[in-house]
């Protein structure tokens, strides 16, 4: 018998609550069937109170895919492969301990692999707060399936077919361009590499179609003058966050937020220093090669 779950959506077009769920436990094929179609349906979804280990995240996110390696090795939870850690906090040699500057742009992770992540799972470990007890380094999201589905019919014509080149050097430039103070070891030449993706993808579970562009990873449109090419990314970009479009999490210890990679795009909001200390474990799961 599976668990009774209760799913209650945010104000915006992405985004979810799901509650009744002990991600610790063996969760029922049921159940977790049921968490998956809400990732799906909502894009963004957290389960508070979560206590986990380690081995516990693993085991749980493990359950909806193969587990990616991290590309930037040098930021994993010792021990693990697969366990990368965010976190502005500082080891005794006064070295972050995480991706200190993760997210700080507007992005989907992997979308300069050849074979993108298709989720991702944030485990909150210590969360930053203001002297008033609020909690700060919210995560946002959009939609990018709402946001496709909301284009002129007019520009979903100009753009079918399209495809752009993506990289991590971009993302790494537009966080150098944004001051945002990436304390990251250079990219080695394989990190550097291009990759091209539809302009629109398909999403491989619910065969929706989503728009597949930021102002961080994809370099140019093929086919287009580069003015061109940088105005389209420029008005397809801002499509997605257009007013009424963004869902903010608030985050709180215990937190387990994951989302889907395909059909959202997120941001983390940077307005916090040390000594408000944040640490979040990661994992990804892996994906295939869009279409
Ligand atoms: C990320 O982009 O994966 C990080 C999100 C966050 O730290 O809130």
């Amino acid at each position: 018998m599976s668990t009774q779950i209760q799913i209650i959506p945010s104000t915006a077009p992405v985004g979810a609550e799901v509650r009744g769920v002990d991600a610790s436990a063996n969760v029922d094929d049921a159940t977790f069937d049921a968490i998956k179609d809400a990732l799906h349906k909502y894009k963004a979804i957290v389960l508070r109170k979560q206590k986990l280990t380690p081995d516990q995240q693993l085991a749980f996110c493990g359950r909806f895919g193969t587990l990616d390696p991290h590309v930037l090795p040098q930021y994993l939870v010792p021990g693990y492969t697969q366990l990368v850690r965010i976190s502005n906090v500082l080891d005794d040699a006064g070295q972050p301990i995480g991706m200190i500057d993760a997210g700080r742009v507007w992005h989907s992770d992997g979308q300069f692999q050849a074979k993108p992540n298709m989720y991702s799972m944030l485990y909150a470990l210590e969360v930053p707060h203001d002297a008033a007890g609020q909690p700060l380094g919210a995560t946002q999201f959009v939609s990018t399936a709402y946001a496709y589905a909301q284009l002129p019919q007019a520009t979903r014509q100009r753009i079918e077919g399209l495809k752009a080149v993506n990289s991590l050097a971009a993302v790494y430039a537009t966080l150098k361009r944004n001051n945002v103070a990436s304390l990251r070891a250079p990219l080695t030449e394989e990190q550097k590499r291009e990759v091209v993706h539809p302009l629109v993808r398909t999403h491989p579970v619910t065969g929706e179609k989503c728009l597949y562009v930021s102002r961080a990873a994809t370099m140019r449109i093929l086919g287009l003058a580069q003015d061109e090419s940088d105005a389209l990314i420029g008005e397809l970009a801002d499509w997605c966050l257009r007013e009424g479009s963004i869902f903010t999490h608030q985050w709180q210890v215990g937190d387990l937020l994951m989302w889907d990679n395909c059909a959202s795009q997120h941001f983390a909001i940077g307005d916090y220093a040390l000594p408000q200390r944040r640490l979040m474990n990661r994992t990804t799961v892996g994906g295939t090669v869009p279409f």
